[in-house]
């Protein structure tokens, strides 16, 4: 990348990083004390960008890399790995050289990309998850699963049950049930049927798929999953079709089509599901589903003002047209539950709290099941920097908050429980953090439970890390491999 660029999603918070890193709490300073029972892996994607970009960057068009730090008897490392893709290689033997245009110029792609669109590079920068003893890393324009090393980060190419699924992808936000193993995606598509559904077993092996009807192209972002279902997402904010059938893309908020929400079991296909309404909306993020009597309960994060707010004002440019897409404030982010009650096929939508969040996080063992704590962040108004992490306990309605402070931005965090923990803030909140006024990144370890007192420590990384995307815990007995079912 050229040092004098003027983007500001190539600078400053969002400056790539260039050189791969592996350092451990001998050379790193640490700030406190690291807990002696924090044992596991977290790691966060991020999209770092390595070549001058072919026109508009967008900063979800990024090569993705991966930072991780590895726990283990009151120790770290630390390592960085750019997720060394098709794409990426391929410019890597041009010189460094982008072949692929950013999400936002698909009209200027020259050769056959990857995605929805399948004119982008599949940049693996979005997701990241640890199932079956490696790492999945995707985009979240449905491009191929990335298999990362558990131990060294480096990339292995893609994984053997992603091979099976092209040319449709896997979109971001799998989600991994620890109780049986199991790993549940989707993505979507341009063409009919516009959505597929899959599992992966326990055993690394995909062990279904299946197409799913939608009414027509669809832009969904997460999914989510109960103990005996999955919950699929056709929301009203998607290309316009008319124009896309004349090859142009433009997203669009359609008020008057109301949001579905697809229920499916677990091995169910297109036959077995069944479709719930919802005023019209768009969901980036769920927090946790979960069964209740006869009611599928879906938390997370709705959007009451999708789409490009204020656009094309004077003076504006394009990255000021990015910022304010971005904006969780101009797009009302906040917490929502949706109660879909499969007896009598009614949807009931309840507003948790107006603050606006996002990322919203639970445990890797609460996935799926009742849960009283949702850990969301905060972001600073008129950006896409992460502020702090709010706490929500859904049982009593109590709230706590710990923000970083000034120009100190975080990541998504995760919640690491002790080994043999009864309770799921029983553990610690991880989250890397950039400090813009000291020129760092650091990883801070906060207690689970009193996130308000802020960090138990916090460890000094060896280099300043750009803004992420997501992030995910691994136990340290899930490393080698999904638990035996109980
Ligand atoms: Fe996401």
């Amino acid at each position: 990348m050229p040092e004098d660029t003027d983007n500001p999603y190539l600078r400053g918070l969002f400056r790539p990083v260039d050189t791969e890193y592996t350092a451990d709490t001998d050379s790193m300073t640490v700030i406190g004390e690291i807990p002696q029972d924090l044992n596991g892996m977290y790691v966060r994607n991020s999209h770092n960008q390595m070549h001058a970009p072919m026109g508009t960057y967008h900063p979800f068009d990024g090569d993705g890399m991966v930072h991780a730090i590895r726990f283990e008897d009151g120790k770290a490392t630390y390592r960085n790995r750019v997720i060394k893709t098709v794409g990426y290689l391929a410019e890597q033997a041009m010189g460094g050289k982008s072949l692929w245009p950013g999400m936002l110029e698909p009209h200027l792609a020259e050769y056959r990309g990857w995605g929805a669109m399948g004119t982008m590079k599949d940049n693996a920068g979005v997701d990241v998850m640890a199932h079956a003893g490696k790492l999945v890393a995707s985009m979240s324009q449905c491009g191929e699963p990335y298999h990362l090393d558990m131990d060294t980060l480096e990339t292995k190419g893609v994984h053997d049950w992603g091979k099976l699924i092209q040319p449709f992808g896997i979109c971001s936000h799998f989600k991994v049930d620890t109780e049986t193993g199991e790993m549940m995606f989707f993505n979507f598509g341009e063409t009919y049927p516009y959505m597929h559904y899959g599992v992966v077993g326990r055993d690394g092996q995909l062990a279904h798929f299946t197409p799913i009807e939608l009414p027509g192209p669809r832009w969904p972002h997460d999914m989510g999953i109960t103990k005996n279902y999955t919950i699929l997402h056709d929301l009203p904010y998607h290309f316009d079709p008319e124009l896309l059938n004349q090859g142009v893309r433009k997203l669009t908020f359609f008020k008057e089509q109301p949001s579905r929400f697809g229920i499916v079991p677990r091995y169910g296909d297109n036959s077995e599901i069944r479709w719930f309404e919802a005023k019209p909306c768009f969901i980036l993020h769920l927090s946790n589903c979960y069964e209740q009597g006869d009611e599928v309960i879906m938390d997370g994060c709705i959007q009451r003002r999708p789409g490009k707010p204020q656009v094309g004002q004077q003076g504006e440019d394009a990255h000021d047209r990015i910022r304010k897409h971005l904006d969780k404030h101009n797009t009302g982010t906040h917490m929502y539950r949706w109660r879909f009650n499969l007896r009598t096929g009614q949807t009931i939508e309840e507003t948790i709290d107006d603050e606006v969040s996002e990322f919203p996080v639970v445990a890797n063992d609460i996935v799926g099941r009742p849960y009283t704590y949702s850990f969301n962040t905060l972001f600073k108004p008129g950006d896409w920097h992460m502020a702090g992490v709010k706490k929500y306990n859904l049982t009593n309605g109590d709230q706590q908050r710990y923000e970083y402070g000034e120009n100190r931005f975080g990541s998504e965090p995760v919640i690491a429980l002790r080994p043999g923990a009864t309770e799921e803030d029983d553990g610690y909140l991880l989250t890397f953090l950039t400090d813009m006024n000291e020129n760092q990144s650091e990883c801070l370890i906060l207690d689970a439970k009193d996130v308000a007192a802020g960090p138990i420590a916090r460890i000094i990384l060896p280099t300043r890390i750009t803004n992420g995307t997501h992030a995910t815990w691994v136990e340290a007995d899930r490393l080698q491999g999904e638990r035996l079912p109980a």
